[in-house]
């Protein structure tokens, strides 16, 4: 189900919605948030879940942490409905169940399948290049992603002056450029990614295969608080965390490993 929430013109209002038909109808709800720069906002940050025994700890981790949200942020590979031919709806064409229950704007990433973000080593370079001149530009704090199935962490750094025949292909620390984190942890079909470069580049500020969650909370124009839970901790253990200043009205260095 998909629908335009351009009506709801007000904020902080509680809205309950109906799924299913007859005895199968099940009612859900969710409050539209406070709007305006100094709105408070916590988002989870869940990626590449999938439906297995990791999948559901991650969901129990993630509704028992403390720090839970007010809606989550599903980063791309939802279901591995590949990996499950004939799931109990005896549906047969593969992705099938999942591509009409969730919508993936995999047309804009240059896909032609809503479950193919299928990057290898510098197979997503030509996104890099369209995109991270427009990140600089327009000050974007952190870019989170999935796919890869481990967390990572980065310091801000850019790597726009590489143009391949230049040979400056290493990305230096830039306070202008985004924090980009991997978080494809959510408990895939297909395991851990386990197999990273070596040694630790100095662009990584953080990173583990483990499952886990996130979340980003944000406190007003200026901060947010980040940090990353693993399911093999306490429900109120961070792993990773760290404190975001805006890069338009705070732009000081908010980097956690050595300044430069
Ligand atoms: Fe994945």
């Amino acid at each position: 189900m998909e629908v335009g929430l351009g009506f709801l013109g007000t904020f902080n209002t509680k809205y309950y919605y109906v799924v299913g038909i007859g005895h199968t109808e099940r009612k859900f709800w969710f409050i539209t948030p406070e709007v305006g720069p100094d709105a408070t906002y916590t988002f989870g940050l869940i990626g590449d879940l999938g439906q297995t025994y990791d999948s559901n700890k991650t969901l129990t981790h993630y509704e028992l942490n403390p720090r839970k949200g007010q809606a989550v942020l599903f980063v791309g590979d939802l279901s591995y409905a590949d990996q499950y031919p004939n799931h109990d709806n005896g549906e047969t064409k593969p992705f099938k169940p999942c591509s009409h229950r969730y919508h993936v704007p995999y047309e804009s990433s240059g896909s032609t399948s809503p479950f193919c973000y299928n990057y290898h080593y510098m197979e997503g370079e030509t996104m890099r290049v369209m995109n991270e001149p427009w990140f600089l530009k327009y000050r974007v704090d952190v870019v989170f992603a999935g796919h890869v199935h481990a967390y990572e962490r980065s310091e801000r750094v850019s790597n726009v002056a590489y143009n391949i025949v230049n040979g400056i292909c290493k990305p230096v620390k830039d306070q202008s450029a985004p924090v980009y984190i991997t978080i494809g942890d959510g408990g895939n079909i297909e395991g851990l990614a386990t197999n990273m470069t070596e040694p630790q580049p100095d662009y990584s500020a953080y990173r583990e295969a483990s499952f886990g969650h996130a979340t980003f909370d944000i406190k007003n124009r200026t901060h947010a608080y980040y940090s990353w839970h693993r399911n093999q901790d306490g429900y109120a253990v961070k792993a990773d965390s760290i404190w975001f200043f805006n890069r338009f009205y705070h732009p000081v260095d908010d980097s956690t490993t050595a300044k430069s």
